[in-house]
């Protein structure tokens, strides 16, 4: 028990908070690869999503509950014996699993929101409680608007669901109000005022729309709470939530004024922030704190000049603790299928002798046009290797021709349902002539929402990383392509938005939440 004491448990939302991020919608296999780093990592419970949102909600967390098994895997549910079934259906198969129902518990929620009175409120919230128990033991309740609710009301809710069994009681900023003291003060107020607060751990789910989500987590922390609700690259509703690699680095770099661990092995942070990125198309800003590219760059004189003589100078945490490897050249033309099978698996990859082939092939082909060949452009190729499911259009050949004198004609030639189809589109530029032959060659017409460029690495051979996303019906798909030829990079990127956007369109939420 003392060491439990010392534990902070990571409850990982990236994959439903996370995804209620504009754009972040993903497909189940997906959200399969997310939850299955998010095991390597050793988060302690991933939220899985919201089954009763959606039929595709629903399957995915049904399948990470039965392939996940290294974790405690959770479903969020709304305090209603509905949604408790339903989320109850999906997780059953877990090895561990966890109910998550919330209601709000703040007066203006209950006044604007739910109409409701407070003793209606604590009712059907002791209800949802009892109900869930009934399923498992292990049951996790969330107040939603914690913050601007009335402390008396809030403390007597908080009693109330743990004599009803909540093993878990999670303290949400929901519009991400609080600042840190506040915070801590209530958590501490809560383990003062509410007689069995012993019998449950006290979670926090911060949001950021202060910029204080990670502080407000750790002020919770300093005053007891031991679940920290979080999400890679602090993904998440508007601003998003308190970011993990923050809150575990911070454990890990302060442990001198926390004394406190959490179970995360550290060196998959970059790895993952990247797949998640990959996967989303939401870029990190540079300057963000762990996982930023610029987040270990150090450009003064004076600080290099103290780096050099003593990395402690500047430096409170490694790049390599956070998975960031010194070696940046790993393979080239002369390299073996052997050693890129190790450097994956240094990576973190366990992939199958099917994609490890394909992979190979595809890194030659690369290393035939580029000298030097570096994780990230490893990276980029096993993303598209391991996402190749259901494809519905694949690119088959494209030819550009541009310049000051000819009009731009893209011709193009792409599987479609199986069928191969040939078309030519002109444009005001290259990408446009390409993007008007997918659109002629798929007959869609998608409003365009983005397109960026990115260089994976340094150097005018490096792969060029294209984000694309597309509008439809209210919502958005993002595709993600790359390619040492921008074009069929640019290319790549609209496909995959395309078909993305085929598995989207069959699964539509009902429901959201904060
Ligand atoms: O922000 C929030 O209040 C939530 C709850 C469902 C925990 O996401
Ligand atoms: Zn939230």
């Amino acid at each position: 028990m003392e060491a439990q004491k010392e534990r902070v448990f990571i409850f990982d939302t990236t994959l439903r908070d996370g995804e209620q991020s504009p754009g972040a919608s993903m497909n189940p296999d997906e959200k399969l690869r997310v939850a299955r780093q998010l095991e390597r990592m050793g988060v302690d419970v991933i939220e899985a999503g919201f089954p009763v949102a959606s039929d595709g909600d629903f399957a995915s967390v049904r399948q990470i509950a039965l392939e996940v098994r290294g974790c405690q895997i959770a479903a969020l549910a709304r305090a209603n014996a509905a949604d408790i079934d339903r989320a109850w259906e999906a997780v059953a198969g877990a090895a561990n699993p966890r109910i998550h129902t919330f209601i709000s518990s703040s007066d203006i929620h209950l006044q604007y929101q739910l109409r409701k009175s407070r003793e209606q409120v604590l009712q059907e919230a002791v209800a949802a409680v009892a109900h869930a128990r009934r399923y498992t033991e292990n049951v996790e309740f969330s107040p939603m608007d914690a913050t601007r609710s009335d402390r008396g009301y809030l403390c007597q809710m908080v009693e109330a669901v743990i004599a009803a069994g909540a093993t878990t009681v999670n303290i949400p900023d929901t519009v991400g109000y609080a600042i840190p003291e506040e915070f801590g003060g209530l958590i501490a107020l809560l383990i003062s005022r509410v007689p069995n607060i012993g019998k449950a751990i006290i979670s926090v789910h911060c949001h950021n729309d202060l910029g204080l989500a990670t502080a407000n987590a750790l002020a919770a922390v300093k005053n007891g709470a031991r679940q920290v609700e979080c999400t890679i690259n602090g993904i998440g509703e508007r601003a998003g939530n308190s970011a993990m690699e923050e809150i575990v680095m911070a454990l890990k770099t302060r442990k001198d004024l926390f004394g406190l661990t959490a179970g995360i092995k550290s060196e998959y942070i970059h790895q993952s922030s990247r797949l998640l990125t990959q996967i989303t198309g939401i870029p990190v800003q540079p300057n963000k704190a762990i996982v930023g590219a610029n987040a270990f760059a150090h450009e003064s004189g004076i600080h290099q000049d103290g780096l050099i003589k003593e990395k402690i100078t500047y430096e409170i945490m490694t790049p390599q603790s956070v998975g960031i490897s010194d070696t940046h050249i790993v393979l080239g033309k002369h390299s073996g299928r052997h050693a890129v099978s190790h450097r994956l698996k240094e990576m973190g990859y366990d992939l199958t002798d099917e994609v490890l082939k394909q992979v190979y092939v595809r890194l030659m082909e690369l290393a035939d046009v580029k000298k030097e060949i570096f994780d990230e452009d490893l990276e980029a190729i096993v993303y598209e290797e391991t996402s190749r499911h259901e494809e519905k259009y694949r690119l088959l050949y494209l030819n550009v021709v541009s310049g000051n004198v000819a009009v731009p004609t893209a011709t193009m030639q792409m599987e479609v349902d199986g069928q191969m189809v040939q078309e030519a589109g002109f444009g005001v530029g290259p990408v446009d002539a390409t993007f008007a032959a997918i659109r002629k060659i798929t007959n869609t017409n998608y409003p365009l929402l983005k397109f960026a460029v990115n260089a994976i690495t340094g150097g005018t051979d490096a792969q060029g990383e294209v984000t694309v996303q597309l509008k439809f019906d209210g919502r958005s798909a993002v595709g993600r392509g790359a390619h040492p030829d921008i074009l069929v990079a640019s290319a790549k990127a609209y496909i995959n938005a395309l078909n993305r956007l085929v598995w989207l369109s069959t699964d539509i939420k009902k429901v959201k939440v904060a």
